[in-house]
Formats: structure tokens, sequence, C-alpha cells
């Protein structure tokens, strides 16, 4: 459920860039592309390209009509929030 969802800032999303543990930032939300890899039709080297950002920009030029949000529910790590400023 939503209440087990994470707040992620992008020093912790780019924590999780590899292929054994890639996340990424579509739309504001977290997802781990881990599982999905191996099965994007545009290849596993594509995908890494968004792993541990925001991929927003480069999957709206990719594919836009492609449903992430759909396709990618029950990958759903969290919500990306800004970085926390040091002094809070
Ligand atoms: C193709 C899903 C991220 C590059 C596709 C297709 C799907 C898909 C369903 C087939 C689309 C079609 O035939 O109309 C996804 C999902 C992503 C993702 C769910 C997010 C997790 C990305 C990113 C890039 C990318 C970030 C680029 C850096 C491509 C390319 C193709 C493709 C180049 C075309 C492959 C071809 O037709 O030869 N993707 N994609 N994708 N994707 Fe992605």
């Amino acid at each position: 459920g939503v209440d087990t969802l994470m707040r992620i800032p992008p020093s912790v999303l780019k924590q999780h860039r590899s292929k054994s543990d890639a996340w990424s930032a579509f739309n504001g939300k977290v997802y781990n592309i881990t599982p999905y890899l191996a099965f994007h039709p545009g290849g596993e080297r594509e995908l890494m390209r968004v792993a541990g950002r925001d991929g927003t920009e480069l999957f709206a030029a990719t594919h836009a009509w492609v449903n992430a949000d759909f396709m990618l529910d029950s990958c759903l790590v969290g919500f990306l929030i800004s970085e926390p400023s040091p002094s809070s």
C-alpha cells in the first residue's frame, strides 16, 4: 500500500544504478527497473542509461506513447523528492 512507499531524494536514487539493483524515476515515481531490464524491447543498454537517475525526459523522447505507470506498477518503490537541505 501507499504507506509502505518511500520518499526518495536524488542522492538515494543514485545509489541504485547497477544491473542487479537499478532504480529510475519517471514522472515523480521511483521504480525498481531491475526485473524489467531483460524484457525491455529497446534493450538493456538503453534502459540502463536512466539507472540511478530521473529518466522522464529520455523516456518521453523515445516513446511517450508507452504507459510506464501501468507496466511498472508492481515495481513501484516510492516518490522522488527534492534533496533535503543540509540544515533540515
Ligand atoms: C521500446 C518500454 C525506458 C528506449 C520500448 C517499447 C516498450 C518500452 C513497451 C516498445 C514500444 C513500441 O514498440 O511501441 C519501456 C519502459 C521503460 C522504458 C516501461 C521504463 C522503465 C526506456 C528508456 C529508453 C528507452 C529510458 C532510452 C534511454 C527505447 C527504444 C525503444 C524502446 C530505443 C525502441 C526499440 C525498437 O523498436 O527497436 N520501450 N521503455 N526505453 N525503448 Fe523503452
